[in-house]
Formats: structure tokens, C-alpha cells, sequence
């Protein structure tokens, strides 16, 4: 059994979120997904996110391609993350073209184009600067 695992926020989930995760998952047979603390997200984006970690995790588990998730606490420890779940690929989007290329020691590394024209971060400006009724 080939297992995938990936990482993201996931915040505001949008269908670039589900396109990802399910071209992850057919890249192999079990997908594992690494969710982004509420902490790592402020550190990392410099912002909290919208929805809580509980929540985006609920999300992420209730989709079918989708087989274990998990929340990730630490951008340095995708290297153990990697190891205890016996994940024999890591897929990111290409926002991280290379910056993972140093996990390939322990499993494969794949990058997959980022689906075009949508991001949570365009979602919230587009929400806040809706004109109110
Ligand atoms: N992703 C994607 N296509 C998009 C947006 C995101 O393939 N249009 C992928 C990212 O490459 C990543 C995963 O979805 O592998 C989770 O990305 P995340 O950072 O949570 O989503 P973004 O919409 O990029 O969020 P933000 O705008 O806050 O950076």
C-alpha cells in the first residue's frame, strides 16, 4: 500500500484545496493529511485562521479521499511526521517548488500545480471588501 501524505491550513476550504488532496490521493492508495495548527498558521502567515484547527480538521477528515489527518504543530517536524506515518511520498503544492527537495532521503517528493485564480487569502479580501447592503 503506497501512502501519501501532504500539509496545508486548509482554511475557508476552497476547491483548490479538494483538487489538491484528491490528485494527492491518486498518486497512491492511503492520503494522510498534516493540518496546520492555529499557532503555525499565525507564525507562518502572520495571521489566525479563520476557521479553528478543530474545525478545518473535521472538514479535511469528512472528505472520501481523505484516510488520516492529524494536526501539524511544526513546520521542522515534517521530517518525523514523514517517519511515523510510514509515508512513502510528500506531495505540497508548487507555491513550495524545491523547499522540500531535502526530505527525499526518506520518501519521494512530489509538487502539483496549484489550481489557478483562487486562494483563501483572495477569498477573505474578497468577503471584506464585499459592499454592504
Ligand atoms: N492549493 C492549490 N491550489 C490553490 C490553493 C492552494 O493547489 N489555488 C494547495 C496548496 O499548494 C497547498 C494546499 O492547497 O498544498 C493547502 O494550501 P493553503 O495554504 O492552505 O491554501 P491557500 O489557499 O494557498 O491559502 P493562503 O491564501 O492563506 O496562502
Amino acid at each position: 500500500m503506497k501512502k501519501i501524505i501532504t500539509f496545508g491550513t486548509f482554511d475557508v476550504f476552497h476547491v483548490g484545496h479538494v483538487n489538491i488532496l484528491e490528485r494527492a490521493k491518486a498518486l497512491g492508495d492511503y492520503l494522510i493529511v498534516g493540518v496546520s495548527s492555529d499557532q503555525l498558521n499565525m507564525s507562518k502567515k502572520g495571521r489566525f485562521p479563520i476557521y479553528s484547527e478543530q474545525d478545518r480538521v473535521r472538514i479535511i477528515s469528512a472528505l472520501t479521499c481523505v484516510d488520516e489527518v492529524f494536526i501539524e504543530e511544526s513546520l521542522e517536524l515534517k521530517g518525523e511526521y514523514i517517519s511515523r506515518f510510514g509515508a512513502d511520498m510528500l506531495v505540497m503544492g508548487d507555491d513550495w517548488k524545491a523547499k522540500f527537495d531535502h526530505y527525499k532521503d526518506l520518501c519521494e517528493v512530489t509538487y502539483l500545480t496549484r489550481t489557478p485564480s483562487i486562494s483563501t487569502t483572495e477569498i477573505i479580501e474578497v468577503v471584506k471588501s464585499a459592499p454592504t447592503r
